[in-house]
């Protein structure tokens, strides 16, 4: 029985560091983060226009995952695409950004902005659905309002 403790314990361990690994930002800490990565007009694309595609594509929740129609994966804050950008080792990819798909689903959000740098500068901002469902010709400037940046 004390093996038995001795497991559950270690059950509960585990799950908490999966909580702890799981990030949500809040609007305005991926505002400031971004900021700060030199993401505030990158490519002409303006700070809250980077915002306006994190909500869409992920919410802002660094641990994101979607299934594609045609069997890729779209990993993290940017739902960056494992055909093209990112490889996690089985899916073929032309892993454009020389990075595991893993670490885009970091609380360490540098290699997401990275890749999503090498993204918009080799297709621009319209690469993103979500950009262009949600964002493209709006007024996104509620995505940093009272962020102070
Ligand atoms: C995030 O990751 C980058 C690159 O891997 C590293 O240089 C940086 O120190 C990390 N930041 C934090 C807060 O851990």
């Amino acid at each position: 029985i004390k093996t038995l403790l001795y497991y559950f314990l270690i059950w509960v361990l585990l799950l908490l560091v999966a909580a702890a690994s799981a990030k949500r930002f809040t609007r305005c800490e991926l505002a400031r983060t971004l900021k700060a990565a030199g993401m505030s007009g990158y490519k002409g694309v303006s700070l809250a226009n980077w915002v306006c595609l994190a909500n869409a594509e992920s919410s802002y929740n660094t641990q994101t995952t979607n299934r594609n129609t045609d069997g890729s994966t779209d990993y993290g804050i940017f739902q960056i695409n494992n055909r093209w950008w990112c490889t996690n080792g089985q899916f073929p990819s032309h892993n454009g950004c020389r990075v595991s798909c893993s670490q885009l689903l970091s609380d360490n959000i540098s290699a997401s902005i990275a890749c999503a740098k090498t993204i918009v500068n080799q297709q621009g901002i319209t690469a993103w659905v979500g950009w262009r469902n949600r964002c493209r010709n709006r007024d996104v400037s509620q995505y940093i309002a009272g962020c102070g940046v």
